[in-house]
């Protein structure tokens, strides 16, 4: 929701109070915390204290001194800002009462009684756009990806690790369309968009869900190690199914062994058994955030929407979301899970291909 409150308090703050150069506020609750911090970066008059029938209890509020109606003598000012959302009429009767000769103002007058919701997100000013070197929009990371130098990187790469007949075919495809296309050629997969926005995000935390033998893990890896990052935790969900794709899969250890062929010697924490009891599990500590994630376990429709709904608020800003399969033969229906969970969202670029390969998805969050 859109806080408007700020804003509106500046106008009040530059008309209703022109001129003036020290007020103190009637009422030392919430609201004048809240209003004292606001206008602490606002041109305009000083908040020199507070008056508060409380004042035996509340001697100091803010770095200020609050004095009671009757010591209100001891401030000097020129005006009283009535300050609360939920009774500045009640407050302002009192004022008046105790008062009747100086300046009161009123910052909602005229509105219907609050509260009003005035704690929501600040529309951040237009200075705190990232620039373009501060951030990797997915746009740059696609490009990235699609170019032949992550499939040269990803051939040596793959070459290091224990032999699999799938990614070895997808090698050789590498290597052939490079002789082919050189330079030219174009393409992206889950592997290469991993490698990519790795280069140039230099995440610090990866979950994945799905790792198998590890070939999405070793792209991310190798990516990390050639990026110069300072260091890469892993969480890795995978109830390693029996013979999946037709190949031994056999778990942690396997795993690790395939990372050090590499040469990565970072922190993996496996997450064995099924990502729909392990993540909500993950997830209960509310601070759980990553900087990449990649959901390519269960490929059924309820599995993998379920698995994209357990992550998608899990990801820091300028971390990427990658999402394998859009076109599975036998996962088709996984296309239109991405879009039921990307449509709609205001926090993140996406991307989706569905024409190279099986498909690949990536959603990059930006605000
Ligand atoms: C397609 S493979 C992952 C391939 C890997 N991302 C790569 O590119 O090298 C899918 C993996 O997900 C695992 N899997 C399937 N359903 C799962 C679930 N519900 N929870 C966790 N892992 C699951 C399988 O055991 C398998 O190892």
């Amino acid at each position: 929701m859109l806080n408007f409150w700020p804003f509106y308090i500046a106008q009040v703050w530059s008309t209703k109070l022109k001129g003036m150069r020290r007020v103190a506020l009637f009422g030392a609750g919430e609201h004048s915390k809240w209003l004292l911090d606001l206008t602490a970066g606002f041109d305009g008059p000083e908040v020199i204290g507070l008056i508060d029938d409380r004042a035996d209890r509340i001697p100091e509020f803010g770095g200020r001194r609050v004095v009671s109606p009757d010591d209100a003598g001891k401030l000097e000012f020129d005006a009283i800002v009535i300050s609360s959302d939920a009774a500045e009429s009640a407050l302002w009767t009192r004022a008046k009462e105790c008062f009747p000769a100086a300046t009161i103002v009123r910052l909602y007058e005229g509105l219907p009684p609050g509260p009003y919701e005035k704690f929501s997100e600040v529309v951040p000013r237009i200075e705190t756009i990232a620039g373009p070197a501060e951030t990797v929009n997915l746009d740059t990371v696609v490009a990235f990806a699609s170019d032949v130098e992550p499939k040269r990187k990803l051939v040596e790469v793959f070459g290091r690790l224990d032999p699999d007949p799938s990614i070895g075919r997808m090698v050789d495809g590498y290597r052939r369309a490079i002789d082919r296309f050189g330079s030219r050629w174009r393409y992206i997969d889950l592997w290469s968009l991993l490698y990519a926005y790795t280069v140039l995000a230099r995440p610090a935390r990866y979950l994945e869900i799905g790792t198998r033998r590890g070939h999405s893990l070793a792209a991310v890896c190798a990516a990390s190690m050639q990026s110069g990052a300072d260091s890469l935790e892993v969480v890795c969900c995978d109830r390693w199914i029996e013979r999946y794709a037709g190949q031994a899969n056999p778990g942690p250890e396997f795993v690790k062994e395939q990372m050090t062929r590499i040469g990565f010697e970072g922190a993996i924490r496996f997450l064995s058994g099924s990502s729909h009891e392990l993540l909500p599990a993950l997830f209960q500590d509310s601070g759980e955030r990553f900087d990449l994630v990649t959901v390519d376990g269960d490929h059924s429709r309820q599995g993998a929407l379920a698995d994209l709904e357990d992550v998608v608020g899990r990801i820091r800003l300028g971390g990427m979301l990658a999402f394998d399969d859009i076109n599975h033969p036998q996962h088709l229906y996984l296309h239109d899970v991405w879009k039921r969970v990307m449509e709609g969202r205001q926090d993140f670029e996406t991307y989706a291909n569905p024409r190279n390969a099986t498909g690949i998805a990536a959603a990059l969050r930006y605000r």
